[in-house]
């Protein structure tokens, strides 16, 4: 392909142009060079603005001179015309941004957006504006795409030409695009540029969902994703002629007869201009610990929208719920119903006394039986919403509100301001949400959930429970990309196979891996409600299901998987078999200060350490495959200064004296460390209870070494000594 960078094509030069064309050819030839090109803050990465002969666009990337993403086009097919060629470019702009931020939750408090920023605008021969505005991070880049005010006023979008043609052999971890949910297993594929072709155009099972993570032959890592989702449909990838390509989730026509969708060339987004699309973003780092640490995604969603978010509160809590997927109680009403008056009044105590911050019911309203009208403000007779509404009050124990719509997203909508006034007024803040139905039916009938009709009702239950104070913990949601930072109280998400299919899965339950990869790929894109905390792995309904790990393992999630709502998921009675490891349960924050990948290998294990937000505590954990595995851990990062802000945005330390003042031998921070571990013995398969637990005191210049049993991991409390 021929590639000219700095010319208009010869479709759309004016005469004006032709009569200049010499004499300008050298000066845009030199002034545009350095405008078509943006580096990172540091100079390491570049990223190229280029054009083709025919006025298509694309953009190059480089660090540290090697190109690691060559040509790669941009642009969009529409209903009417191609806005993938045909362009010329009628200016540049370009800024730097400088920042650092406080998150009101998150797995860090401060968070730094540094980036240089190139806006191209660009003219289409037929008329059309559209500008592209790029940023280039130290650890990767994003760009949008910009549709600005003009005479046309809609778009039809049928394909997004967005794609990432890496020069290196990679492999990235994927699940195909309709997997259900986002539910399943993650899988290593090739992504080479030397794959072949695929035949035709249609995307086919191997279209992935985004995010996927990339391991490169160099040993550097990829993260390619999406960010600030809105109005638009979620993104899927796929490889074809050496690239990775975006495919948008179809809108869908009814009737809908499965394998007939008709996925070629059909309607995208309708899109209303001005427009922004939401960012595509490619992090790229040399190590894993970098790559987890990016905030990329986070930094390319707006400020926070919501003036007063005190209300907006990380915890941890605990629900009638595993008791339903293990089939010792049910949803709806009957003689081993879950949701009672008094089942609920019990867990609430017990939360009381352990220091949970609140309880989920499922199954407390009417509609269980047939899954068809669910009423969101009934509950069945033998829940006193009074009664423990008051009883929340008093114990200081939130109930946590559930709403599943079977996937009638549209009727859930309709009643919106009523349910969450109903929610609001008995004193709930936070609620599950559920939309289990493989196609869910918005108000434009039935759709994918993470197509463009679905995006917008999501959407909107955010904004519409920001109104009544409610923090939503959506289930069945589409992929997040960020927009927690704009609304915080889209506090958690599910879009993962999670410990439910630990209780039920005919396939025996996840494998050990399952959870060594989830840090590295889905939770990348945000808090996940994954449900960690089973202290009891029997199965009475499905004996060959069941939870492939230790119970050190399952304390060990609680720190490797990140979400400001924590659920403890086990039944009370289940907690108190093992009340001392149940201790670091009632123990472990949901909110950090900081947080760093100590240790990890994609699949195989990880090894997170969490300062406590507003402490000095640490909290580690670590987690492994089905191999033993022993790790070493300095405890070095004990004197990381807690990153403060300063009103001109640069970092400072109120602890960094402190420290000095250790360093020199004045007084050296001593923690007490707690640490639960596998027992020596320990074993998934065989003996998953074996444990231990020990006291010590601790410095930043120890060392810890902790073997892990198969499908084993270990957690640790690190109190600092006043
Ligand atoms: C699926 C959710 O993931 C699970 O947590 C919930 O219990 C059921 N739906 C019922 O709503």
């Amino acid at each position: 392909m021929r590639i000219k960078q700095y010319l208009c094509s010869g479709n759309q030069r004016n005469i004006m142009k032709k009569i200049l064309f010499i004499g300008l050819v050298s000066i845009l030839f030199f002034s545009c060079q350095s405008s078509t090109e943006v580096s990172s803050p540091d100079g390491t990465l570049i990223l190229r603005f280029a054009q083709t002969e025919d006025g298509g666009i694309g953009y190059r990337v480089s660090r540290d001179n090697n190109e690691i993403i060559a040509f790669s086009p941009l642009g969009f097919l529409t209903e009417d015309q191609s806005l993938g060629n045909g362009f010329c470019m009628v200016g540049t702009k370009k800024k730097k941004h400088s920042s650092v931020w406080e998150t009101v939750w998150g797995e860090e408090r401060f968070i730094e957006d540094r980036h240089n920023e190139l806006l191209v605008s660009l003219r289409h021969e037929s008329g059309m504006l559209m500008d592209i505005e790029f940023r280039v991070f130290d650890d990767g880049f994003a760009f949008r795409y910009l549709f600005p005010e003009q005479e046309k006023k809609t778009l039809t979008i049928t394909d997004e030409l967005t794609a990432y043609r890496f020069t290196q052999d990679a492999e990235a971890w994927s699940i195909p695009w309709r997997t259900e949910y986002y539910e399943g297993l993650w899988q290593k594929r090739n992504l080479s540029p030397a794959l072949p072709s695929r035949e035709g155009d249609e995307p086919t099972q191997d279209t992935l969902c985004s995010p996927v993570t990339i391991e490169f032959a160099d040993g550097m890592y990829g993260f390619v994703h999406e960010a600030a989702l809105t109005d638009y449909p979620a993104q899927n990838l796929y490889v074809r002629e050496g690239a990775l390509r975006t495919y948008l989730t179809p809108w869908l026509r009814e009737p809908i007869k499965n394998e007939e969708l008709k996925i070629k060339n059909e309607v995208k987004a309708y899109v209303e201009l001005p427009f922004a699309t939401p960012w595509r973003f490619v992090v790229l780092t040399k190590t894993l610990p970098e790559l987890v640490a990016s905030r990329i995604m986070l930094n390319l969603n707006e400020p926070c929208k919501i003036e007063d978010t005190s209300w907006i509160r990380p915890m941890k809590f605990m629900g009638i719920w595993w008791g339903m997927h293990i089939k010792t109680m049910t949803w709806e009403q009957g003689p081993n119903h879950g949701a009672t008056t008094e089942n609920m009044e019990r867990y609430m105590r017990f939360a009381k006394e352990h220091g949970i911050g609140a309880v989920l019911a499922e199954g407390w309203n009417k509609g269980w039986e047939d899954w068809k009208h669910f009423d969101f403000t009934t509950p069945y007779d033998d829940w006193d919403m009074e009664y423990l509404s008051r009883l929340a009050d008093s114990l200081g124990v939130q109930i946590v509100g559930h709403n599943e719509t079977g996937g009638n997203a549209a009727d859930y909508e309709k009643d919106l301001d009523a349910i969450y006034r109903y929610h609001e007024a008995n004193g709930i803040r936070v609620i599950k949400t559920g939309y289990v139905a493989p196609i869910i039916r918005t108000v434009d009938g039935l759709q994918w959930n993470k197509g463009q009709s679905g995006v917008r009702h999501y959407r909107k239950v955010i904004e519409t429970a920001a109104k009544y104070h409610i923090a939503i913990d959506n289930h069945e949601p589409v992929m997040p990309t960020g927009l927690q930072r704009t609304y915080p109280n889209l506090m958690s998400q599910e879009g993962v196979r999670g410990q439910e299919w630990n209780a039920w899965s005919t396939d025996g339950g996840s494998p050990c891996e399952h959870v060594t990869v989830l840090p590295f790929t889905r939770i990348m894109a945000g808090p996940v409600d994954y449900t960690p905390g089973v202290f009891r792995f029997e199965n009475s309904i499905i004996p060959t299901t069941r939870v492939h790990s230790t119970l050190m393992n399952q304390l060990g999630l609680f720190v490797c998987f990140y979400s400001p709502l924590q659920m403890a998921c086990d039944l009370p009675e289940h907690y108190m078999e093992h009340a001392d490891a149940f201790r670091f349960i009632e123990n472990v924050p949901c909110d950090w200060e900081q947080s760093i990948l100590v240790d990890g290998k994609i699949g195989d294990f990880c090894v997170f350490a969490r300062q406590e937000r507003g402490t000095d505590n640490w909290y580690i954990g670590g987690i492994t495959d089905e191999e033993t595995r022993e790790v070493t851990i300095p405890l070095t990062f004990l004197n990381n200064p807690s990153p403060i802000c300063s009103t001109d945005g640069h970092r400072q330390s109120d602890r960094a004296e402190l420290f000095t003042r250790s360093r020199e031998g004045e007084k050296v921070p001593r923690y007490t460390a707690t640490l639960y571990r596998d027992a020596e013995d320990a074993d998934w398969e065989t003996r998953p209870y074996a444990y231990n637990i020990e006291e010590r005191e601790v410095t930043a210049d120890d060392t810890i070494r902790v073997r892990m049993a198969p499908g084993g991991g270990f957690a640790m409390e690190l109190k600092i000594n006043q």
